[in-house]
């Protein structure tokens, strides 16, 4: 079911995705994350003439939140171009997945196709912090 709160990400999305920096792929993401107090922070696809420096716009959203000291994230709305909502890439689902494994997935386009997934079952069995800190806290020990 699409919520309240699900059509005010889509459209702070939607709203994002006209700032899109992408001249090389002409393909403008939007993007815009829910933190667990409720704050919403966006972005959006920013490629690079030096192509493999292009960030995505899930990722510039994750990045802006974390840098604001937000540390949890509930949901996510993502906005393409495309005929069928489009899904976020590995790279961007494993960001994603280090605030919030079960994060609330929004998929939209501009003509209001909606659909919705739960982080986990695009990343099943994503890689986590924990196996990291647990050495760490070993290492600790034997120091
Ligand atoms: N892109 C995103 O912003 N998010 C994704 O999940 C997939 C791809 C962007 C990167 C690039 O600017 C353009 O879409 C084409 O790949």
């Amino acid at each position: 079911m699409v919520t309240e709160e699900d059509r005010e990400l889509l459209k702070a999305s939607l709203m994002v995705q006209k700032r899109a920096h992408c001249p090389f792929s002409r393909y403008p993401v939007g993007a815009a994350v829910r933190t667990e107090d409720g704050t919403i922070v966006t972005g959006c696809n920013v490629e690079s003439a030096s192509f493999s420096l292009t960030c995505c716009a899930e990722r510039v959203a994750v990045f802006k939140a974390v840098s604001e000291g937000h540390k949890r994230i509930t949901a996510c709305a993502i906005v393409t171009v495309d005929d069928k909502p489009a899904l976020p890439c590995g790279a961007c689902r494993q960001v994603l997945y280090e605030f919030g494994t079960d994060i609330r997935i929004i998929l939209g386009n501009p003509e209001g196709e909606v659909r919705i997934l739960s982080l986990d079952m695009l990343l099943p069995e994503g890689f986590t912090s924990e196996q990291l800190l647990e050495r760490t806290e070993r290492a600790k020990s034997t120091d």
